[in-house]
């Protein structure tokens, strides 16, 4: 499998790649902020990848899955004989990353004692092993993910203001799909083509009303269930052509008016007709006289209203 391209087309995303591109130059501490699946690991390995110490390691400790027994050796590691389970010595995941990145993966996870300790190796960028003899210095950038809800989580006390501070040197934002929906496209067909060169297959073609109701749906799970939607679409589509048969039905039907998604664009009332007829028409899987009946109007008025907007 080839390595992942990071897919940016659209001019929100261009300008987040040339910040990201200035950021992999600096050693400061850099934290990735997004929704759910937006891409925030594929932003930090962006920025690794560019950075100087590209040909360092690239070492991420998943702080949501961290229990409060492993935080300590995975943070600081140990000398043989430290704890009870000590058989061995074992280097801490900074230690392990030299003088590459470390990447606190959904750092906003980390329990509040956890935090303390991670504030002393940014702070004093020392370490020492549980049990030990052996310090040294840290030489990892660090780069950390959160959550959207990490501002909520500094404010009310849960994950400390200090550490928030030191991580955010150079904050990045990771927009929602929603924001640039002229990614969803490229992004579609880089999965396509993905997901037919993994078993050795030509690219399937994705019809005209597939692109459609792909760029009117509003992603809550951003580039992650874009992905998935299309590795699925992709196994039922059996090899032959995507169409509206394959994608299933809440991305169909989920259409245009639901009021957090594709509304907080603010299309026009005339946009926002066609988005509404175009899912009205997926819906029954074309069939006029359902939507007609479904809409409230004649399927003359049905028939204008599709030349108008293009919807064939
Ligand atoms: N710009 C991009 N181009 C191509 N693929 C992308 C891009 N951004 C994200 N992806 C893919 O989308 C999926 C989700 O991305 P990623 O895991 O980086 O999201 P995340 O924000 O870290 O998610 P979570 O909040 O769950 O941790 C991955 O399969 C990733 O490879
Ligand atoms: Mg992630």
């Amino acid at each position: 499998m080839t390595a992942q391209r990071f897919i940016a087309h659209s001019r929100v995303m261009r300008a987040l790649v040339d910040q990201v591109r200035r950021f992999a130059r600096a050693n400061a501490n850099v934290l990735i902020a997004g929704e759910t699946g937006t891409g925030k690991n594929a932003v930090a390995r962006e920025l690794h990848t560019h950075s100087p110490r590209a040909k360092r390691p690239f070492v991420t400790i998943d702080c949501a899955s961290l229990s409060a027994a492993l935080i300590d050796s995975e943070l600081f590691g140990h000398e043989r004989g430290a704890f009870t389970d000590a058989v061995t010595a074992r280097p801490g995941r900074f230690e392990v990353a030299g003088d590459g990145t470390v990447y606190l993966d959904a750092v906003g996870e980390l329990p509040i004692e956890a935090q303390g300790k991670l504030l002393r190796i940014v702070d004093d960028k020392r370490i020492e092993r549980l049990g030990g003899q052996t310090t040294f210095t840290v030489g990892a950038r660090i780069i950390a993910s959160a959550g959207a809800g990490i501002e909520d989580a500094v404010r009310n006390g849960s994950f400390r203001h200090d550490l928030y501070h030191r991580l955010r040197v150079l904050p990045i934002l990771v927009p929602a799909l929603r924001d640039h929906p002229d990614d969803v496209l490229p992004l579609a067909r880089y999965f396509v083509r993905r997901a037919a060169a993994a078993v050795g297959q030509p690219p399937p073609t994705l019809t005209a009303d597939v692109i459609a109701a792909l760029r009117d749906y509003a992603w809550p799970g951003n580039i992650r269930e874009l992905r998935h939607t299309i590795e699925r679409a992709f196994q039922a589509a059996g090899g032959g052509a995507i169409t509206l048969d394959h994608v299933p039905m809440e991305i169909l039907d989920a259409p245009a008016l639901d009021p957090d998604g594709a509304l907080a664009r603010r299309p026009t009332l005339d946009e926002l007709e066609r988005r509404y007829i175009a899912a009205t028409l997926r819906h029954v899987r074309g069939n006029q006289t359902e939507a007609a009946k479904i809409l409230g109007i004649s399927r003359k008025a049905l028939w204008e209203k599709r030349k108008r907007y293009g919807l064939d």
